[in-house]
């Protein structure tokens, strides 16, 4: 992690479907709390990893469709492939280590002597990983078999049920705990341990996680029976891990106050919008300029002059915002533009949501940020990389204020034309 010069406060290690992600909340509003507190509090100094059973294709697609945060390692396909940042850099070391004692073809040819087996989609296989869907009461006869013949043909694998409906077969070393493990040895031979870990998920394939040795672990409100039944039989007695009384991403935060592993409550919970603490750390101090924004356009504060003399408060008057279209304004200017606009998106999906935030210190008081800035508007997002200028004013020298904002559309085609582009 270059990002990190020491040990990260936090690593936080999650699931997506079901747990960091509520497929049954179309408004998305416990991810969207997650999202502002770890941006505000936990971006500049841990490590978010998402663990999925998905495929690197079908997390892409996921990221399309919800308001996920970008991590900084990806485990995917039940912990057979591992990948760093945005570009997805495979972690090669790993895929070496699952090769051993691993024959696809020889799985292939066993599991289509149970016919009970029905194959996952082409998208959903990989070359760690052969997916099937089989009925809970039919699973439980295939398994023990099915993992006898695979071990007579000469494989060290392991059967992962989740879900009540899904199976897979991966090698013996894979899955998301091992990967887990995998990734902690790997920090510590680096000397950068996390100084705690937290592990999150709802379902079969997650319980390995929450036995890796010394972390804590959180099973969100909606878990799956099977995972609570892993949890009665082998990890009852083991306190660093809960069952939440809340739902997915509310669960995870409920986790993190639990064990007191950091602030716990999210901007969008505390609605402090320039409480003078949070005025002095860039990252909240942007969280919370942007959720204030939302909750003007969506008529969730009043409309008053308060709200707008404090906004000018806090950005400087000489300063300028830059549009992603090269347009630019003097900062003052926009907020009065925002001003006629309260309102304007009330009773509407419009959300906004800060992602990747990072700083540097560029002088005493001055900082410098970048981060993408994500708008919600019906069924269509999108973003801006957006920098900031934050410095102090003179006459409230402790106090942050807005110098410059400038922003460019993340377009779909500057990310595929990132290995011709040099400056
Ligand atoms: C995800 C994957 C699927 C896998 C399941 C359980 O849903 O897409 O292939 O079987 O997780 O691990
Ligand atoms: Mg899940």
């Amino acid at each position: 992690m270059d990002r990190l010069d020491g040990s990260a406060n936090l690593m936080l290690v999650s699931d997506l479907d079901d747990t960091m992600v509520d497929h049954t909340d179309p408004d998305n509003l416990s991810l969207l709390r997650f999202n502002a507190l770890w941006e505000s509090t936990y971006r500049q100094d841990s490590i978010l990893v998402f663990s999925t059973g998905r495929s690197p294709t079908l997390y892409k697609k996921l990221r399309k469709e919800k308001p996920i945060l970008t991590p900084d390692i990806i485990i995917t396909s039940v912990g057979t492939e591992i990948a760093y940042g945005e570009e997805l850099v495979p972690d090669e070391g790993w895929v070496q280590l699952l090769s051993k004692n691993w024959n696809r073809n020889v799985v292939l040819e066993e599991t289509a002597k149970f016919p009970d087996l029905i194959p996952q989609a082409d998208m959903d296989q990989g070359p760690h990983k052969v997916s099937f869907y089989i009925p809970k009461e039919k699973a439980q006869e295939v398994i023990s078999p099915l993992y006898i013949s695979l071990r007579q043909r000469g494989l060290d694998i392991k059967i992962i049920y989740s879900s009540g409906l899904a199976l897979d077969v991966l090698p013996k070393g894979a899955g998301k705990g091992q990967a887990l493990a995998y990734l902690i040895k790997k920090f510590g031979s680096i000397g950068k341990p996390p100084k705690s870990t937290i592990v999150c998920g709802d379902s079969g394939n997650d319980s390995e996680m929450f036995t890796v040795e010394s972390v804590y672990g959180v099973m969100v409100h909606n878990s799956r029976e099977e995972l609570l039944e892993w949890y009665e039989e082998n990890a009852k007695s083991n306190h660093k891990i809960i069952h939440a009384t809340e739902r997915c991403a509310s669960g995870i935060i409920q986790a993190i106050d639990h064990f007191q592993l950091g602030p716990s409550i999210s901007p969008r919970d505390a609605k402090l919008f320039f409480s003078s603490e949070d005025n002095r750390k860039p990252a909240s101090f942007m969280v919370n300029f942007y959720l204030l924004y939302e909750s003007w356009l969506r008529a969730e504060v009043e409309n008053s002059e308060a709200i707008i003399d404090n906004l000018k408060s806090i950005t400087h008057s000489t300063g300028v915002i830059v549009h992603p279209s090269g347009v630019d304004k003097s900062i003052h200017q926009s907020i009065d533009a925002l001003e006629s606009c309260h309102g304007d998106k009330r009773g509407t999906s419009f959300r906004v949501w800060l992602d990747k935030i990072l700083f540097s210190a560029i002088g005493l008081g001055s900082w410098l940020l970048k981060f993408n800035k994500w708008e919600l508007n019906g069924t269509s997002s999108k973003c801006s990389v957006t920098t900031v200028l934050l410095n102090s004013k003179m006459e409230t020298p402790y106090v942050l204020c807005i110098n410059h904002i400038h922003q460019t559309w993340l377009e779909e085609y500057s990310i595929r034309d990132q290995q011709s582009w040099i400056f």
